[in-house]
């Protein structure tokens, strides 16, 4: 997820672009440029490092002037943050220059190709390989840019917002969109072009939102011809008036990034499946698997090191690695691991959970692991972090940035990265059968459906809210895959709302936490189908007797638990392994509701950093 801005005008773009970029930085910010048209010449530059760290590296090194220009803030997913990959990038003729939001799957073959044809490459990224594919096809094809740009996205896969210009044809701008967000600012005789409409709210509130496989040919002086990517169709500008302030436009209309962040997770799953999960060919794809396969497969044990959020995935990684794949999980607290003086051999994986990558407790039981001989493989969602540089192989999560203290979408895209791993091994550990594996793909890409669909409970989530908004203790339930899941849940409710929250196997409850039950005490209960259920109702008696508030998690049309619960939300039905991707959302919902109520601060709570990187 990056920040993309173009502008063409009788302004000067420079100062338009690079504002709006710093607008955009919530939508990554691990390096960023510019190119401006000076009419002859197109100035770049670009830097690893923020938005005010361009402007200190253009301001000394380019010529600024210029009416037409295009600017990006990066959040990697190909080729680590350096000043190399940063966009804008050029194509080979140095006549093309490009800025790209989103993945093009098949680059690498796209690649190959077009070296063969004898182009070369300066980055590892996917989109200086696409700038080269449009210029090959201007040269062989003998097209105008817009017609190059649409043939050229006809050969490849993925997600993308793009602009394009051509230094020959400097009265005109290119974009185009698939999966990823892009809004044209209609000025006077000007266009402004982003990733949404903050880079241009104070110049214009007239804005076109392109739909996706849309593509549009803007020209000076001229309408924007729009068209289908596809088929070439006409397509007719809906110019809207926007309505919206800055920061409404920044968190995308929502009140908080938290709930921004927990409604992306539909988006942040597709794009962490995309170019690894193909069901209808019953198959997993993932480059740090691949290349290490011979290593997962002979290893001894798996143990998992995280903090925090992280942590709970990794139990939940646990469960699925014992069940799917039969391989030995141990789950381990980071800052406990490092200073236990642990066991590991070189016939052991670990594997790193880490949001930011840059969990210092995360970090220092990696570097044990490895002077002990271990293979680490790294789980993380910030490309060329410093848990994803230190580890031997990794894969990344695709949940964009995460603003809000509170972990939402990083925990179920861990938990989507994982699957996908044990589910590879599973299958060539021939522990699972072709029938078996296809099942679960093809279950898996419903996921991010019936996500949308537990979304749709928002609005009952909020009135459960605020019942138990005033409670001062609360527990939470689950047995199996989703005890983790429980574990979430009351991690959530405990940092934005300062509600003090513990999280159960549900079982374990006779032992100790029972007493705590009362009339005052709310415990979430995860009681989905699948799994123990009829054991999670008879918890569920057990807490009723002694006039325990159930709000419980049941599987869509569950009646036993619905009779019994005082409040139940509803999910659909889907595989036990992979319902804690559904289960957890009511819990994030919740904690989410209750916090606001109370007047917390939800997208920075007290006491918490996003990333904790002392000891
Ligand atoms: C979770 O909501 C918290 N922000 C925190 O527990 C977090 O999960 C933990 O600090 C680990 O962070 P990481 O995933 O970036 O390593």
């Amino acid at each position: 997820m990056c920040g993309i801005v173009g502008y063409i005008g009788h302004r000067e773009a420079y100062p338009i672009i690079v504002k709006g970029l710093q607008r955009l930085e919530y939508r990554g910010y691990d390096s960023a440029g510019v190119a401006i048209f000076d009419g002859e010449k197109i100035n770049l530059a670009k830097t690893k490092g923020k938005v005010e760290d361009l402007k200190k590296k253009a301001e000394s090194t380019i010529s600024l002037k210029g009416n037409l220009g295009i600017g990006h803030t990066r959040w990697a997913t190909h080729g680590v943050p350096n000043d190399i990959n940063s966009h804008p990038h050029y194509s080979n003729s140095g006549d093309l220059v490009i800025i790209h939001n989103g993945i093009i799957e098949n680059y690498e073959s796209v690649k190959k190709e077009l070296t063969k044809r004898g182009y070369t490459f300066e980055s590892d990224t996917d989109t200086e390989v696409l700038i080269n594919l449009i210029e090959e096809v201007q040269k062989t094809e003998g097209v105008k840019l817009g017609q190059a740009v649409q043939i050229a996205l006809n050969e490849v896969v993925g997600a993308y917002a793009i602009a394009v210009f051509d230094k020959k044809k400097p009265d005109e701008i290119v974009v185009a969109k698939l999966g990823s967000p892009l809004a044209i600012g209609v000025g006077d005789n000007e266009f402004f072009i982003a990733s949404d409409a903050s880079p241009f709210i104070e110049f214009t509130n007239n804005a076109v939102y392109l739909e996706d496989e849309e593509m549009a040919i803007i020209r000076l002086g001229k309408e924007i011809k729009l068209r289908k990517i596809k088929n070439d169709a006409v397509a007719y500008p809906n110019i809207l008036e926007l309505k919206m302030n800055l920061e409404e436009i920044e968190k995308g209309g929502y009140d908080h990034f938290m709930l921004k962040e927990i409604y992306e997770q539909p988006r942040a799953i597709l794009d962490t499946y995309r170019g690894r999960l193909r069901a209808s060919q019953g198959l997993i794809k993932m480059a740090g698997i691949d290349q290490n396969l011979e290593k997962f497969m002979n290893a001894n044990r798996i143990i998992i090191v995280a903090c925090g959020t992280s942590w709970h995935a990794g139990l939940v990684a646990e469960y699925i690695f014992e069940d799917l794949a039969r391989i030995p999980v141990e789950v381990e607290y980071a800052s406990e691991f490092r200073y236990r003086n642990p066991v590991i051999t070189d016939k052991d994986i670990l594997i790193a959970i880490s949001q930011s990558g840059e969990t210092a407790d995360t970090l220092a039981a990696i570097k044990l692991a490895k002077e002990k001989g271990a293979f680490v493989f790294g789980v993380c969602n910030v490309v060329g972090s410093s848990i994803a540089r230190e580890t031997d192989a990794g894969a990344y999560t695709h949940a964009g940035p995460e603003i809000g203290v509170a972990s939402t979408k990083a925990f179920t895209t861990q938990i989507t990265v994982l699957t996908l791993l044990a589910l590879k091994l599973a299958k060539e550990k021939g522990v699972f059968s072709e029938s078996r594996f296809h099942e679960f793909l093809t279950e898996l890409e419903t996921i991010p459906a019936k996500v949308e669909k537990v979304l749709e409970s928002n609005a009952l989530i909020e009135i459960i809210a605020d019942v138990y908004k005033d409670s001062t203790n609360c527990l939470y339930l689950g047995r199996g895959y989703n005890f983790p899941v429980a574990l979430e849940g009351a991690l959530k409710l405990k940092e934005i709302s300062y509600i003090h929250a513990e999280g159960y196997p549900a079982a374990e409850m006779k032992h100790g936490p029972i007493a705590l039950i009362d009339d005052q005490m709310p415990v979430f209960v995860i009681a989905t189908k699948k799994g123990h259920y009829e054991k999670v109702v008879s918890n569920i008696q057990e807490i009723k007797s002694r006039k325990g508030k159930i709000i419980a998690i049941v599987t869509e049309g569950d009646t036993q638990v619905t009779e019994l619960a005082d409040h139940v939300v509803e999910v659909p039905e889907t595989l036990e392994s992979l319902s804690p991707l559904l289960n957890t959302i009511p819990l994030q919902l919740l904690s989410y509701h209750i916090a606001v109520m109370r007047g917390c601060n939800v997208d920075q709570p007290r006491n918490l950093a996003k990333s904790v990187t002392v000891e």
